[in-house]
């Protein structure tokens, strides 16, 4: 969808924030660029029926140890209007670039760049990941699983590292106590691993992350898909021979049904194409060997999300373009 302009509120002498122009619109609802005082703020409205997904994620970012620099930074939580017409509003930092999503659609980016968002971006799921016990300072971060990782829930700041956001699907891990009665296929279907899209029930801890890994791997694809080092050597052919293309995409189009990715990517077993010419590169053929490690069908082989930023650490010393 296109921004859109909006009015500006009639009350806005008793709203400090004042929305400017909509910049994403998703199963939530929509993220708006706003103003408050002087600073520019992201503003993600939710409707009534979206309630719950506003308290998760209000609950997320208040856990402890999440003013992280890879994670989107939370400002606050406000409920605007009457209970028949009620707007959830959560204020976050706004990221100009916008996600990586959208970045990728409309720039390469050369190996020094995509080593900076990969190896950003790994640490920010790391961390979410990372159960941190309560110490003099600060009190005990749970582990949290993403649920629904993919590209346009990456943010990427203007020095092109990234945050993680949307943490409105996430689950928190208390020790001791059951996640409960948790619903495996929320989040992203394109996205989804393939004990996900099998519906196979009663994930435990290890499992849920494992399933943000699977995720995080497609993602690393998109990032190498669109890497300067081997889109040099097609420009002469075909300017646009390397649009960018979801993971996936070749395989089951722009919008798959439930049957089309499980035949994909359960029993097919496939997964996005790995050209040769990508295995050219030493630290890229080191990367495409870790995307793989990070979706394998079997989910206990996966790497964890820290072992994959500690590998990514490795690679951004080979050169590159
Ligand atoms: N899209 C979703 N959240 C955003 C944010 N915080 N900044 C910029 N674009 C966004």
């Amino acid at each position: 969808l296109e921004p859109q302009e909006r009015p500006p509120s009639p009350n806005l002498g008793f709203r400090p924030i004042e929305l400017i122009e909509m910049k994403a619109r998703g199963r939530f609802g929509c993220v708006w660029k706003a103003q408050y005082k002087t600073d520019i703020v992201a503003v993600k409205i939710f409707s009534p029926q979206d309630k719950q997904l506003w308290q998760t994620e209000q609950e997320i970012f208040k856990l402890n140890h999440m003013d992280h620099e890879n994670i989107l930074h939370y400002i606050g939580a406000e409920k605007h209007g009457d209970n028949l017409h009620a707007e959830f509003w959560l204020i976050t930092t706004f990221h100009e670039q916008g996600s990586l999503h959208d970045f990728l659609k409309a720039n390469i980016v050369t190996w020094q760049q995509l080593c900076r968002i990969a190896h950003s971006m790994s640490r920010g799921l790391s961390h979410l990941h990372e159960e941190i016990p309560a110490n003099k300072t600060s009190g005990h971060k749970p582990s949290v699983a993403h649920r629904d990782f993919k590209s346009s829930n990456v943010l990427l700041k203007s020095d092109l590292t990234a945050c993680i956001a949307d943490f409105d699907l996430a689950l928190i891990f208390e020790p001791g106590k059951s996640c409960g009665d948790v619903h495996g296929q929320v989040g992203t279907r394109r996205y989804w691993a393939p004990e996900v899209l099998e519906g196979a029930i009663n994930f435990s801890h290890d499992a849920f992350l494992r399933i943000d890994v699977y995720a995080m791997g497609l993602v690393l694809w998109e990032l190498v898909s669109r890497c300067v080092i081997h889109q040099k050597e097609t420009e002469s052919e075909n300017e646009n021979s390397q649009s960018y293309q979801l993971p996936y995409e070749a395989e089951v189009g722009s919008h798959p049904s439930l049957e089309d990715m499980q035949e994909c990517v359960v029993y097919k077993k496939q997964r996005p194409a790995i050209p040769e010419m990508w295995r050219e590169h030493k630290g890229m053929a080191l990367l495409c060997d870790t995307m793989e490690e990070c979706w394998d069908h079997d989910a206990e082989a996966r790497l964890s999300a820290p072992c994959v930023m500690e590998r990514i650490v490795q690679y951004a010393q080979f050169s590159g373009v």
